[in-house]
C-alpha cells in the first residue's frame, strides 16, 4: 500500500460469535461471550459499556492481537484466523490503525519519530506526517519526547501514529480519554471526517456521550456481549446519547 492510495474498504467488518476466556490459574474469566458486529465501509461505530464489559478485549480481537476461543473476525474480506503470525502482522500494518488505552509511545523517540515508526520511508510519508501533525495540532511538539508531552499531546501522537499508514480500518480505545472538552471534540471531528473522506471504518471505545454523539451507531456492551445499539440523533446531543445509553443499561438482561 502506498501512502497516497486512498483506503477503500470494499467489504464490511464482520465479527461473528466471538468468544474469549482469560485463564488465570484455576479461574476462567469469560471476557467475550459471543459478540456479533457488522460494520459497513465508512461507518463510524462507537462501543460503550461499563468497565470490564469487554470493550478493549473486543478491539484486541478485531485487531488480531488476541486469539479468540470461538467465532471469527473478517476484515476487508480476510478472516484473521486464516493468517499466520507473519501474515497477520503485515495485514495489520497495512490495513489497521490502532490507538490503545495506554498510548504505547516509545520514550526515547521524539513525537515525530514515534509517528514515523510504522511507516515506510519516503517523501510521501514526510508530507503525511506534516499534515497529520498540523491537523492534530502537535506540529510544535515534533521534537519533544513523550515524557515532555502532556497526556493529551501523547494521545494525539498515538492517533497520528495510527493514521500514518493510511489504514482502511481504525480501532481506537478511549481516543479522547485524557483530553479536555475542546481537544476531545477536535479528535471526534477528525475521526468523523476520516470516516467520511475515504470510506474508512472506525471503531472507537468511549465512556463519554459527547464522543459517542459523533457516531453513526453506538453499540452497547454488557458482561462480554453486545446487548443493544442505537443511532445518535443528527443534532449531536450528548444528553440524548446519555439518556439512550442509560435507558438500555437499566433494562433487565433478558429484555435487551
Ligand atoms: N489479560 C487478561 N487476563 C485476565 N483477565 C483479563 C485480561 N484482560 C482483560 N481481562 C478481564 O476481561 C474482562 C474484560 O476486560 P476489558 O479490558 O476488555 O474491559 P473494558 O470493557 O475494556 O474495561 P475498561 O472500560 O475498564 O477499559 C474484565 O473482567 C478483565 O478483568
Ligand atoms: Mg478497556
Amino acid at each position: 500500500m502506498t501512502m497516497n492510495s486512498s483506503p477503500v474498504l470494499t467489504h464490511p467488518l464482520i465479527v461473528e460469535g466471538v468468544r474469549k476466556d482469560f485463564r488465570l490459574r484455576e479461574t476462567i474469566v469469560p471476557a467475550l461471550k459471543g459478540v456479533e458486529l457488522f460494520a459497513l465501509p465508512g461507518e463510524f461505530i462507537v462501543i460503550m459499556g461499563a468497565s470490564g464489559s469487554g470493550k478493549s478485549t473486543l478491539l484486541h480481537a478485531m485487531a488480531g492481537l488476541t486469539d479468540v476461543d470461538a467465532g471469527r473476525v473478517v476484515i476487508n474480506g480476510q478472516d484473521l484466523s486464516e493468517l499466520n503470525d507473519v501474515q497477520l502482522t503485515k495485514f495489520r500494518g497495512e490495513q489497521i490503525g490502532l490507538v490503545f488505552q495506554a498510548f504505547n509511545l516509545l520514550p526515547n523517540l521524539t513525537a515525530e519519530d514515534n509517528i514515523r515508526l510504522p511507516a515506510p520511508s519516503g517523501n510521501a510519508v514526510n508530507e503525511r506526517i506534516d499534515e497529520l501533525m498540523q491537523r492534530l495540532k502537535i506540529a510544535s511538539r515534533r521534537s519533544h519526547k513523550p515524557g515532555a508531552l502532556s497526556g493529551g499531546e501523547q494521545q494525539r501522537v498515538a492517533i497520528a501514529r495510527a493514521l500514518v499508514c493510511d489504514p482502511a480500518f481504525l480501532l481506537a480505545d478511549e481516543p479522547t480519554g485524557s483530553l479536555d472538552y475542546d481537544a476531545g471534540q477536535q479528535i471526534c471531528q477528525l475521526l468523523y471526517e476520516l470516516s467520511r473522506e475515504q470510506g474508512r471504518t472506525i471503531v472507537a471505545v468511549t465512556h463519554e456521550p459527547n464522543v459517542a454523539m459523533w457516531a453513526d451507531r453506538v453499540v452497547v456492551m454488557r458482561d462480554g456481549v453486545n446487548v443493544a445499539e442505537f443511532t445518535p440523533c443528527v443534532s449531536r446531543d450528548p444528553q440524548e446519547v446519555a439518556n439512550q445509553y442509560q435507558g438500555l443499561l437499566r433494562r433487565p438482561m433478558e429484555a435487551v
